[in-house]
Protein backbone atom coordinates (compact mmCIF):
# COMPACT_ATOMS: atom_id res chain seq x y z
CA UNK A 1 0.00 0.00 0.00
CA UNK A 2 1.08 3.49 -0.71
CA UNK A 3 1.19 5.25 3.01
CA UNK A 4 2.68 8.84 4.24
CA UNK A 5 3.98 9.44 7.72
CA UNK A 6 3.81 13.13 8.88
CA UNK A 7 6.37 13.99 11.54
CA UNK A 8 9.99 11.84 11.42
CA UNK A 9 10.58 12.08 14.96
CA UNK A 10 10.71 8.76 17.42
CA UNK A 11 7.53 7.80 16.41
CA UNK A 12 7.44 8.72 12.52
CA UNK A 13 10.78 8.04 11.52
CA UNK A 14 10.81 4.38 13.66
CA UNK A 15 6.86 3.86 11.64
CA UNK A 16 7.55 4.73 8.47
CA UNK A 17 10.78 2.47 8.41
CA UNK A 18 8.80 -0.58 9.91
CA UNK A 19 6.39 -0.15 7.39
CA UNK A 20 8.63 -0.06 4.71
CA UNK A 21 10.18 -3.62 5.83
CA UNK A 22 7.03 -5.18 6.00
CA UNK A 23 6.38 -4.63 2.14
CA UNK A 24 4.55 -0.95 2.11
CA UNK A 25 5.39 2.19 -0.32
CA UNK A 26 6.09 4.93 2.55
CA UNK A 27 6.80 8.46 2.21
CA UNK A 28 7.94 10.43 5.66
CA UNK A 29 7.53 13.91 5.69
CA UNK A 30 9.11 16.55 7.90
CA UNK A 31 9.13 20.11 8.12
CA UNK A 32 13.03 19.56 9.34
CA UNK A 33 15.29 20.11 6.40
CA UNK A 34 18.18 18.39 7.54
CA UNK A 35 16.37 15.53 9.69
CA UNK A 36 14.92 14.84 6.29
CA UNK A 37 18.39 14.64 4.43
CA UNK A 38 19.61 12.21 7.10
CA UNK A 39 16.60 9.98 6.86
CA UNK A 40 16.98 9.63 3.29
CA UNK A 41 20.96 8.70 3.27
CA UNK A 42 19.90 5.91 5.45
CA UNK A 43 21.16 7.79 8.84
CA UNK A 44 19.23 7.81 11.81
CA UNK A 45 18.60 10.58 13.70
CA UNK A 46 18.75 9.26 17.30
CA UNK A 47 20.43 5.77 18.64
CA UNK A 48 17.56 3.19 18.47
CA UNK A 49 18.62 -0.57 17.90
CA UNK A 50 17.77 -1.77 14.34
CA UNK A 51 16.30 1.31 12.84
CA UNK A 52 19.68 2.25 11.13
CA UNK A 53 19.45 -1.42 9.29
CA UNK A 54 15.80 -0.88 8.60
CA UNK A 55 16.40 2.65 7.03
CA UNK A 56 19.07 1.61 4.79
CA UNK A 57 16.99 -1.86 3.52
CA UNK A 58 14.43 0.49 2.78
CA UNK A 59 15.60 3.51 0.94
CA UNK A 60 17.81 1.00 -1.25
CA UNK A 61 14.52 -0.73 -2.00
CA UNK A 62 12.74 2.30 -3.11
CA UNK A 63 10.41 1.63 -1.12
CA UNK A 64 11.06 4.65 1.25
CA UNK A 65 11.93 8.12 1.36
CA UNK A 66 11.71 11.44 3.49
CA UNK A 67 11.65 14.40 1.92
CA UNK A 68 9.85 18.20 3.44
CA UNK A 69 7.65 18.54 0.34
CA UNK A 70 3.81 17.95 1.37
CA UNK A 71 2.36 17.64 -1.96
CA UNK A 72 4.17 13.73 -1.64
CA UNK A 73 1.65 12.51 0.44
CA UNK A 74 -1.15 13.12 -2.73
CA UNK A 75 -0.13 9.17 -3.69
CA UNK A 76 -0.44 8.00 -0.56
CA UNK A 77 -3.75 6.38 0.41
CA UNK A 78 -3.32 5.89 4.06
CA UNK A 79 -1.60 8.85 5.72
CA UNK A 80 -0.31 8.12 9.54
CA UNK A 81 0.12 11.63 12.04
CA UNK A 82 3.36 11.18 13.76
CA UNK A 83 4.27 14.27 15.03
CA UNK A 84 5.18 15.58 18.60
CA UNK A 85 2.22 16.48 21.49
CA UNK A 86 5.05 18.11 24.01
CA UNK A 87 4.17 19.65 27.29
CA UNK A 88 2.78 23.40 26.86
CA UNK A 89 5.06 25.82 27.79
CA UNK A 90 2.77 27.57 30.10
CA UNK A 91 0.96 24.24 31.96
CA UNK A 92 0.60 20.92 31.94
CA UNK A 93 -1.89 20.22 29.27
CA UNK A 94 -0.75 19.23 25.82
CA UNK A 95 0.52 21.39 23.24
CA UNK A 96 -1.49 20.57 19.81
CA UNK A 97 -0.12 23.06 17.64
CA UNK A 98 1.91 20.30 15.39
CA UNK A 99 -1.05 18.35 15.19
CA UNK A 100 -3.18 20.70 14.38
CA UNK A 101 -0.75 21.43 11.87
CA UNK A 102 0.15 18.74 10.06
CA UNK A 103 -3.69 17.55 9.50
CA UNK A 104 -4.07 21.40 8.08
CA UNK A 105 -0.90 20.62 6.01
CA UNK A 106 -2.50 17.49 5.22
CA UNK A 107 -6.29 18.51 3.94
CA UNK A 108 -5.02 19.76 0.04
CA UNK A 109 -4.06 16.33 -1.02
CA UNK A 110 -6.49 14.15 0.75
CA UNK A 111 -8.94 12.14 -1.65
CA UNK A 112 -12.33 10.37 -1.44
CA UNK A 113 -11.56 7.10 0.31
CA UNK A 114 -8.23 7.91 2.32
CA UNK A 115 -7.64 7.14 5.57
CA UNK A 116 -5.73 9.92 8.35
CA UNK A 117 -4.44 7.80 11.37
CA UNK A 118 -3.74 9.72 14.07
CA UNK A 119 -0.64 7.97 16.11
CA UNK A 120 0.26 10.95 17.96
CA UNK A 121 -0.54 10.56 21.75
CA UNK A 122 -3.62 13.45 22.44
CA UNK A 123 -6.04 14.65 24.47
CA UNK A 124 -9.26 12.76 24.27
CA UNK A 125 -11.20 14.53 22.38
CA UNK A 126 -9.04 15.67 19.90
CA UNK A 127 -9.81 13.27 17.04
CA UNK A 128 -13.64 14.07 17.54
CA UNK A 129 -12.73 17.27 16.99
CA UNK A 130 -9.93 17.04 13.96
CA UNK A 131 -12.65 14.61 12.25
CA UNK A 132 -15.04 16.98 10.42
CA UNK A 133 -12.25 18.77 8.72
CA UNK A 134 -10.48 15.55 7.39
CA UNK A 135 -14.02 13.89 6.37
CA UNK A 136 -14.94 17.60 4.39
CA UNK A 137 -12.08 16.12 1.57
CA UNK A 138 -13.66 12.36 1.87
CA UNK A 139 -11.11 10.94 3.81
CA UNK A 140 -11.87 9.10 6.97
CA UNK A 141 -9.85 9.55 10.31
CA UNK A 142 -8.91 7.22 12.67
CA UNK A 143 -7.23 7.33 15.74
CA UNK A 144 -4.53 4.89 16.11
CA UNK A 145 -1.96 4.79 19.05
CA UNK A 146 1.70 3.81 19.31
CA UNK A 147 3.02 1.81 22.47
CA UNK A 148 6.36 1.37 20.81
CA UNK A 149 8.89 1.48 23.90
CA UNK A 150 12.13 3.61 22.79
CA UNK A 151 15.33 1.18 22.54
CA UNK A 152 12.95 -1.23 21.43
CA UNK A 153 10.69 0.46 19.27
CA UNK A 154 11.55 -1.44 16.37
CA UNK A 155 10.65 -4.55 17.28
CA UNK A 156 7.12 -3.22 19.28
CA UNK A 157 6.38 -1.14 15.63
CA UNK A 158 6.66 -4.40 13.62
CA UNK A 159 5.16 -7.00 16.29
CA UNK A 160 2.97 -5.15 18.79
CA UNK A 161 1.33 -6.80 21.87
CA UNK A 162 -2.01 -4.98 20.83
CA UNK A 163 -3.14 -3.27 17.93
CA UNK A 164 -5.89 -0.52 18.89
CA UNK A 165 -7.85 1.83 16.14
CA UNK A 166 -10.59 4.11 17.17
CA UNK A 167 -12.64 5.09 14.01
CA UNK A 168 -16.05 6.53 13.04
CA UNK A 169 -19.38 5.32 15.10
CA UNK A 170 -22.85 4.54 13.79
CA UNK A 171 -25.11 6.13 16.59
CA UNK A 172 -25.63 3.13 18.04
CA UNK A 173 -21.90 3.10 18.84
CA UNK A 174 -20.67 0.24 16.74
CA UNK A 175 -18.42 1.30 14.06
CA UNK A 176 -20.30 2.33 11.11
CA UNK A 177 -20.19 1.39 7.80
CA UNK A 178 -17.25 3.67 7.02
CA UNK A 179 -15.61 2.69 10.53
CA UNK A 180 -15.51 -0.46 9.61
CA UNK A 181 -14.16 -0.05 5.84
CA UNK A 182 -11.23 1.94 7.85
CA UNK A 183 -10.97 -1.37 10.35
CA UNK A 184 -9.86 -2.95 7.63
CA UNK A 185 -7.91 -1.03 5.56
CA UNK A 186 -5.42 -0.71 8.58
CA UNK A 187 -5.98 -4.80 9.05
CA UNK A 188 -4.09 -4.40 5.48
CA UNK A 189 -1.67 -2.07 6.60
CA UNK A 190 -0.54 -4.67 9.97
CA UNK A 191 -0.47 -7.25 7.63
CA UNK A 192 2.18 -9.50 9.37
CA UNK A 193 0.78 -8.79 12.92
CA UNK A 194 -2.58 -9.67 12.01
CA UNK A 195 -1.30 -13.10 10.67
CA UNK A 196 -0.02 -13.60 13.86
CA UNK A 197 -3.17 -13.27 15.52
CA UNK A 198 -2.64 -9.75 17.30
CA UNK A 199 -5.36 -8.44 18.98
CA UNK A 200 -6.77 -5.61 17.56
CA UNK A 201 -9.74 -3.58 19.33
CA UNK A 202 -11.93 -1.92 16.99
CA UNK A 203 -13.25 1.14 18.96
CA UNK A 204 -14.52 4.88 18.94
CA UNK A 205 -12.06 7.64 19.40
CA UNK A 206 -12.76 8.06 22.68
CA UNK A 207 -11.73 4.93 24.20
CA UNK A 208 -8.55 4.76 21.64
CA UNK A 209 -7.42 8.23 22.51
CA UNK A 210 -7.92 7.11 26.32
CA UNK A 211 -6.70 4.34 26.21
CA UNK A 212 -2.77 5.21 25.14
CA UNK A 213 -3.01 7.92 28.01
CA UNK A 214 -4.29 5.02 30.75
CA UNK A 215 -1.71 2.79 29.63
CA UNK A 216 1.16 5.01 30.39
CA UNK A 217 -0.89 6.85 33.59
CA UNK A 218 -1.12 2.75 34.79
CA UNK A 219 2.95 2.14 34.08
CA UNK A 220 3.79 5.64 35.39
CA UNK A 221 1.43 4.16 38.25
CA UNK A 222 3.32 1.34 38.83
CA UNK A 223 6.84 2.78 39.30
CA UNK A 224 5.56 5.43 41.68
CA UNK A 225 4.03 3.10 44.02
CA UNK A 226 7.40 1.07 44.16
CA UNK A 227 9.11 4.59 44.81
CA UNK A 228 6.36 5.01 47.55
CA UNK A 229 7.54 1.74 48.62
CA UNK A 230 10.58 2.62 48.87
CA UNK A 231 10.26 5.62 50.96
CA UNK A 232 8.80 3.65 53.33
CA UNK A 233 11.45 0.65 53.00
CA UNK A 234 14.17 3.94 53.78
CA UNK A 235 12.54 4.55 57.15
CA UNK A 236 11.91 0.52 58.58
CA UNK A 237 15.17 -1.15 57.53
CA UNK A 238 12.99 -2.83 54.72
CA UNK A 239 14.79 -3.86 50.95
CA UNK A 240 12.35 -2.92 48.14
CA UNK A 241 14.06 -4.77 45.92
CA UNK A 242 13.04 -8.15 47.71
CA UNK A 243 9.79 -6.44 48.48
CA UNK A 244 9.31 -6.10 44.52
CA UNK A 245 10.32 -9.78 43.84
CA UNK A 246 7.87 -10.87 46.65
CA UNK A 247 5.00 -8.65 45.52
CA UNK A 248 5.81 -9.32 41.64
CA UNK A 249 5.26 -13.13 41.93
CA UNK A 250 1.10 -11.99 42.06
CA UNK A 251 0.61 -13.20 38.47
CA UNK A 252 -1.97 -10.18 39.41
CA UNK A 253 0.39 -7.57 40.13
CA UNK A 254 3.75 -8.37 37.89
CA UNK A 255 7.66 -7.65 38.41
CA UNK A 256 8.16 -5.56 35.55
CA UNK A 257 7.89 -2.00 36.01
CA UNK A 258 8.51 -2.56 39.85
CA UNK A 259 12.21 -1.32 39.51
CA UNK A 260 12.52 1.20 41.90
CA UNK A 261 15.40 4.17 41.85
CA UNK A 262 15.30 7.82 40.40
CA UNK A 263 12.10 7.41 38.80
CA UNK A 264 10.37 7.96 35.40
CA UNK A 265 11.57 10.57 32.65
CA UNK A 266 11.70 10.78 28.91
CA UNK A 267 9.19 12.02 26.58
CA UNK A 268 6.03 10.02 27.47
CA UNK A 269 5.24 8.78 30.74
CA UNK A 270 6.29 12.44 33.00
CA UNK A 271 4.14 14.69 29.96
CA UNK A 272 1.51 12.37 29.62
CA UNK A 273 0.25 12.18 33.06
CA UNK A 274 0.22 15.83 33.35
CA UNK A 275 -1.58 16.13 30.21
CA UNK A 276 -4.08 13.40 31.41
CA UNK A 277 -4.54 15.72 34.41
CA UNK A 278 -5.10 19.00 32.53
CA UNK A 279 -7.52 17.24 30.63
CA UNK A 280 -9.55 15.32 33.24
CA UNK A 281 -10.18 19.13 35.07
CA UNK A 282 -11.17 20.91 31.62
CA UNK A 283 -14.03 17.73 31.44
CA UNK A 284 -14.86 18.62 35.35
CA UNK A 285 -12.98 15.22 36.70
CA UNK A 286 -10.13 16.56 37.99
CA UNK A 287 -10.45 14.17 41.04
CA UNK A 288 -10.21 11.20 39.20
CA UNK A 289 -7.09 11.29 38.04
CA UNK A 290 -5.59 13.36 41.23
CA UNK A 291 -3.51 10.90 42.74
CA UNK A 292 -1.49 11.35 38.89
CA UNK A 293 -0.35 14.39 40.62
CA UNK A 294 0.41 12.23 43.44
CA UNK A 295 2.74 9.93 41.05
CA UNK A 296 4.48 13.07 39.70
CA UNK A 297 5.68 14.23 43.31
CA UNK A 298 6.86 11.09 44.17
CA UNK A 299 8.50 10.72 41.32
CA UNK A 300 10.19 13.93 41.32
CA UNK A 301 11.57 12.88 45.15
CA UNK A 302 13.16 10.20 44.50
CA UNK A 303 15.97 12.45 42.70
CA UNK A 304 15.90 14.80 45.60
CA UNK A 305 16.64 11.28 47.38
CA UNK A 306 19.57 10.70 45.30
CA UNK A 307 21.37 13.93 45.35
CA UNK A 308 20.79 13.38 48.93
CA UNK A 309 22.37 10.29 49.89
CA UNK A 310 25.41 11.61 47.66
CA UNK A 311 25.87 14.48 50.04
CA UNK A 312 25.35 12.54 52.81
CA UNK A 313 27.60 9.73 51.68
CA UNK A 314 30.11 12.12 50.95
CA UNK A 315 30.04 13.38 54.69
CA UNK A 316 27.26 16.26 54.57
CA UNK A 317 28.82 18.67 51.60
CA UNK A 318 29.88 18.31 48.13
CA UNK A 319 31.51 21.31 47.69
CA UNK A 320 34.67 20.38 45.25
CA UNK A 321 34.26 16.62 45.77
CA UNK A 322 34.61 14.72 42.55
CA UNK A 323 31.26 12.75 41.74
CA UNK A 324 31.28 10.66 38.71
CA UNK A 325 28.03 10.29 37.19
CA UNK A 326 27.31 7.07 35.43
CA UNK A 327 24.45 7.81 32.53
CA UNK A 328 22.83 10.34 31.12
CA UNK A 329 19.77 8.95 29.13
CA UNK A 330 16.52 8.35 30.70
CA UNK A 331 17.06 5.12 30.52
CA UNK A 332 19.39 2.38 28.76
CA UNK A 333 19.36 2.03 24.75
CA UNK A 334 18.31 5.24 24.28
CA UNK A 335 20.64 8.57 23.56
CA UNK A 336 17.06 10.51 24.60
CA UNK A 337 17.57 12.93 27.78
CA UNK A 338 14.42 14.50 27.55
CA UNK A 339 12.94 14.81 31.20
CA UNK A 340 16.16 12.56 32.03
CA UNK A 341 16.23 11.98 35.73
CA UNK A 342 19.96 10.94 35.92
CA UNK A 343 21.03 14.31 33.91
CA UNK A 344 18.60 16.46 36.69
CA UNK A 345 20.41 14.22 39.46
CA UNK A 346 24.00 15.40 37.61
CA UNK A 347 23.02 18.98 37.45
CA UNK A 348 22.02 19.11 40.84
CA UNK A 349 24.97 18.01 42.41
CA UNK A 350 26.88 20.38 40.38
CA UNK A 351 24.39 22.78 41.38
CA UNK A 352 25.47 22.32 45.00
CA UNK A 353 29.02 22.98 43.93
CA UNK A 354 29.95 19.13 43.63
CA UNK A 355 32.72 18.65 40.62
CA UNK A 356 30.43 16.77 38.24
CA UNK A 357 31.78 14.09 35.41
CA UNK A 358 29.13 12.61 33.32
CA UNK A 359 29.61 9.73 31.16
CA UNK A 360 27.02 7.72 29.07
CA UNK A 361 27.74 5.63 25.49
CA UNK A 362 24.98 7.32 23.45
CA UNK A 363 23.51 10.40 25.30
CA UNK A 364 26.71 12.66 25.66
CA UNK A 365 25.96 14.63 22.36
CA UNK A 366 22.22 15.33 23.47
CA UNK A 367 23.32 16.39 26.89
CA UNK A 368 26.15 18.58 25.79
CA UNK A 369 23.75 20.28 23.96
CA UNK A 370 21.77 20.75 26.60
CA UNK A 371 23.94 20.93 29.67
CA UNK A 372 27.20 22.41 28.46
CA UNK A 373 28.19 23.67 32.00
CA UNK A 374 29.09 19.77 33.28
CA UNK A 375 31.98 17.98 32.36
CA UNK A 376 31.39 15.11 29.77
CA UNK A 377 34.30 11.97 29.55
CA UNK A 378 33.65 9.53 26.99
CA UNK A 379 35.61 6.59 28.15
CA UNK A 380 34.03 4.84 31.32
CA UNK A 381 36.72 4.19 33.01
CA UNK A 382 38.37 7.62 32.32
CA UNK A 383 35.39 9.36 33.86
CA UNK A 384 35.68 6.84 37.45
CA UNK A 385 38.84 7.72 37.49
CA UNK A 386 39.71 10.27 40.71
CA UNK A 387 36.17 9.86 41.62
CA UNK A 388 35.23 10.45 45.03
CA UNK A 389 31.71 8.59 44.70
CA UNK A 390 30.22 7.14 41.83
CA UNK A 391 26.79 7.50 41.04
CA UNK A 392 24.46 4.77 38.65
CA UNK A 393 22.02 6.64 37.28
CA UNK A 394 21.38 4.85 34.01
CA UNK A 395 21.47 0.94 33.98
CA UNK A 396 23.39 0.37 31.06
CA UNK A 397 25.33 -2.87 30.92
CA UNK A 398 28.34 -1.26 30.92
CA UNK A 399 27.38 -0.20 34.61
CA UNK A 400 25.34 -3.03 35.52
CA UNK A 401 27.03 -5.92 34.35
CA UNK A 402 30.51 -5.13 33.29
CA UNK A 403 31.66 -2.90 35.91
CA UNK A 404 32.90 -5.37 38.66
CA UNK A 405 33.68 -3.20 41.84
CA UNK A 406 37.26 -5.25 41.17
CA UNK A 407 37.98 -3.03 38.04
CA UNK A 408 36.34 0.19 39.70
CA UNK A 409 39.18 0.02 42.66
CA UNK A 410 41.82 0.30 40.12
CA UNK A 411 40.70 3.19 38.87
CA UNK A 412 39.69 5.61 42.17
CA UNK A 413 41.03 5.84 45.69
CA UNK A 414 37.00 6.46 46.46
CA UNK A 415 35.32 3.71 47.99
CA UNK A 416 31.55 5.14 48.02
CA UNK A 417 28.95 4.11 45.55
CA UNK A 418 25.34 5.56 45.03
CA UNK A 419 23.01 3.03 43.10
CA UNK A 420 20.19 5.10 41.80
CA UNK A 421 18.95 2.27 39.72
CA UNK A 422 19.23 -0.51 42.54
CA UNK A 423 20.87 -2.17 39.66
CA UNK A 424 24.10 -2.96 41.06
CA UNK A 425 25.11 -6.05 43.45
CA UNK A 426 25.50 -4.84 46.74
CA UNK A 427 27.28 -7.43 48.54
CA UNK A 428 29.80 -7.75 45.81
CA UNK A 429 30.59 -3.81 45.92
CA UNK A 430 30.52 -3.67 49.86
CA UNK A 431 32.88 -7.08 49.86
CA UNK A 432 35.50 -4.73 47.56
CA UNK A 433 35.57 -2.30 50.54
CA UNK A 434 32.67 0.11 48.89
CA UNK A 435 29.93 1.82 50.88
CA UNK A 436 27.28 1.18 48.55
CA UNK A 437 23.96 3.36 48.88
CA UNK A 438 20.48 1.88 47.12
CA UNK A 439 17.08 3.70 46.83
CA UNK A 440 14.94 2.05 49.28
CA UNK A 441 17.39 -0.81 50.50
CA UNK A 442 19.74 -0.72 53.16
C1 LIG B 1 6.76 4.59 27.42
C2 LIG B 1 5.82 3.37 27.43
O1 LIG B 1 6.45 2.28 28.09
C3 LIG B 1 5.47 2.93 25.98
O2 LIG B 1 4.56 1.86 26.00
C4 LIG B 1 4.86 4.12 25.26
O3 LIG B 1 4.55 3.82 23.92
C5 LIG B 1 5.83 5.28 25.29
O4 LIG B 1 6.14 5.63 26.65
C6 LIG B 1 5.20 6.43 24.58
O5 LIG B 1 4.18 6.95 25.05
O6 LIG B 1 5.65 6.79 23.48
P1 LIG B 1 9.39 4.90 27.03
O7 LIG B 1 9.18 6.34 27.34
O8 LIG B 1 10.22 4.51 25.86
O9 LIG B 1 7.97 4.17 26.80
O10 LIG B 1 10.09 4.27 28.31
P2 LIG B 1 9.74 3.19 29.44
O11 LIG B 1 10.41 1.93 29.13
O12 LIG B 1 8.28 3.17 29.72
O13 LIG B 1 10.48 3.85 30.68
C7 LIG B 1 10.07 5.12 31.15
C8 LIG B 1 10.88 5.54 32.36
O14 LIG B 1 10.52 4.75 33.47
C9 LIG B 1 12.39 5.42 32.23
O15 LIG B 1 12.98 6.61 32.76
C10 LIG B 1 12.73 4.22 33.05
O16 LIG B 1 14.02 4.29 33.59
C11 LIG B 1 11.68 4.31 34.14
N1 LIG B 1 11.39 3.03 34.81
C12 LIG B 1 10.91 1.98 34.10
C13 LIG B 1 11.60 2.89 36.17
O17 LIG B 1 12.03 3.85 36.86
N2 LIG B 1 11.31 1.71 36.78
C14 LIG B 1 10.82 0.65 36.08
O18 LIG B 1 10.59 -0.40 36.71
C15 LIG B 1 10.62 0.79 34.71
Amino acid sequence: MKLSVIGCGYLGAVHAAAMASIGHDVVGIDVDQRKVEALAKGIAPFFEPGLPELLTGGVASGRLRFTTDMTAAADAVVHFIGVGTPQSKDGYAADLTYVNAAVDGLLPYLKPGDIVAGKSTVPVGTAAELAPRVTATGATLVWNPEFLREGWAVQDTISPDRLVAGVPSAPTGEPSAEGERAADVLREVYHPAVAADTPFIITDYATAELVKVAANAFLATKISFINAMAEIAEVTGADVTQLADAIGHDARIGRRFLGAGIGFGGGCLPKDIRAFSARAEELGRGESVSFLREVDAINLRRRDRAVQLVVEALGGAVHEKVVTVLGAAFKPHSDDIRDSPALDVAVRLRGLGADVVVTDPQAIPNARLKHPQLTYVEDRDEAIAGADAIVVVTEWDEYRRQLSPQHASTLTAGRIVVDGRNCLDAAAWRAEGWTYFGMGRP
